[in-house]
């Protein structure tokens, strides 16, 4: 079928809107009419020749809309639900068959390569030549993507579609990390480096478990801002200002139970772990380019001080986003105080204004 998308053609170009065939869903798959798609900072990075992907190639992988089709044997939606599409896994690694699944061992193929398992591409160009389709298994910045359905979320049909694109990645990611990694008491101290898509759920999230305090660093005062009013009780903005964990210890005493990182920078990685308290654990959401190293003080480590990575908040897709689904319609969970809307034609403006720190969360709204 026609369809419309967003191409990169080329390492570091800018997005180009064309028309391309759309194959059909086969067994397993089915064929879903994108209503919105976030934009996540792994889509420009992937742009960017960071994972040394193909192109050219359509990105995108937080893409929400409605069933049209599905291929044989799908049995979890039918036409006419509404779905969002999450991270794909193998199903067959050891940490899938742990039920680990947001760790799949293949998940890097199965994300960057832009291609099926099978090496199979979804979109052709007029020319009949191959665009590379299946980032995440699913290229959604396309008014159509086709999905597995392992890796698709029904949700309910009375929630905003629109706005649930952001929880198949940067929402859960953020959510995850703290209400199903390090799963909070009332009352435990957080500290949250960053706050874009990521750091912001992650404080949403630390809310709704009743942390407190609830510390948010940026740089950025407007960021800092509405941190304020989504649950940040304290805000540091950590530009000009040397010693960020010294003030964390003025606020809590002793150091915070735990800290996320989501800015990717190594010394902001040493400042929330030595910002714990013994025994705290700092989870590790931002990424890095390969071959980024930090360094750690062993003795201080030794103290029972955890330093973990986390992917897409260790969620399973079915099993979480209906959850934050609830929380949004319950009002506990805003999204929409952080998603700024966009036409697919202004796709590069929303990449520009996303890299410029003056949108936190674009959302891609498909021409229907
Ligand atoms: N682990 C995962 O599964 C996963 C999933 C999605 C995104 N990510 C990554 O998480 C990170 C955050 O994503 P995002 O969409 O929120 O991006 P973002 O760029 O909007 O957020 C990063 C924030 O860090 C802030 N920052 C920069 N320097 C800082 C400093 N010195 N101190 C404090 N804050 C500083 C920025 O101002 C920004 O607000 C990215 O690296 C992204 O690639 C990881
Ligand atoms: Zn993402
Ligand atoms: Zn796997």
């Amino acid at each position: 079928m026609r369809i419309t998308a967003a191409i990169v053609r080329e390492k570091a170009a800018p997005f180009v809107i064309d028309a391309l065939e759309l194959s059909e869903p086969r067994a397993g798959e089915l064929l879903v009419k994108i209503v919105a798609s976030g934009m996540c900072q792994t889509d420009l990075h992937a742009r960017d020749g960071y994972f040394a992907g193909p192109y050219p190639m359509v990105y995108g992988h937080e893409g929400a809309g409605v069933v049209a089709a599905v291929g044989a044997g799908v049995k979890a939606v039918a036409p006419g639900d509404h779905v969002v599409v999450s991270f794909p896994w193998c199903g067959a690694c050891p940490n899938c068959k742990r039920d680990m699944i947001s760790h799949c061992m293949n998940s890097r193929q199965l994300k960057m390569r832009g291609t099926r398992a099978d090496g199979s591409t979804l979109m052709r160009q007029d020319n009949g030549a191959p665009v590379y389709s299946a980032f995440f298994q699913q290229s959604s910045f396309a008014t159509y993507a086709i999905a597995n359905e392992r890796h698709v979320v029904n949700v309910r049909k009375d929630a905003p579609l629109e706005l649930l694109g952001p929880l198949a990645c940067s929402g859960q990611t953020g959510a995850g990390a703290v209400l199903i990694s390090i799963r909070p008491k009332p009352g435990d101290a957080i500290a949250v480096f960053g706050v874009g898509a990521v750091g912001l759920s992650a404080l949403m999230a630390a809310r709704i478990a009743g942390c407190d305090p609830i510390i948010a660093i940026d740089v950025h005062d407007r960021r800092l801002m509405l941190a304020r009013e989504l649950g940040a009780t304290h805000t540091l903005n950590h530009s000009g200002r040397p010693d960020v964990v010294a003030e964390i210890r003025k606020i809590t005493g002793c150091g915070v139970r735990f800290s996320v990182e989501t800015s990717a920078q190594p010394s902001v990685l040493r400042e929330a772990v030595d910002a714990l308290m013994p025994a705290g654990t700092c989870v590790l959401l931002g990424s890095a380019r390969s071959g980024t190293e930090v360094r750690l003080e062993m003795p201080f480590l030794q103290n029972g001080r955890i330093v973990r990575g986390v992917i897409q908040g260790e969620s399973c897709p079915q099993r979480f986003i209906p959850e934050l689904v609830e929380y949004i319609l319950q009002g506990r969970m805003p999204i929409d105080r952080i998603v700024t809307f966009y036409d697919l034609a202004d796709i590069n403006r929303a990449a520009r204004e996303s890299t410029a720190g003056t949108t936190i969360k674009p959302v891609l709204r498909m021409p229907h």
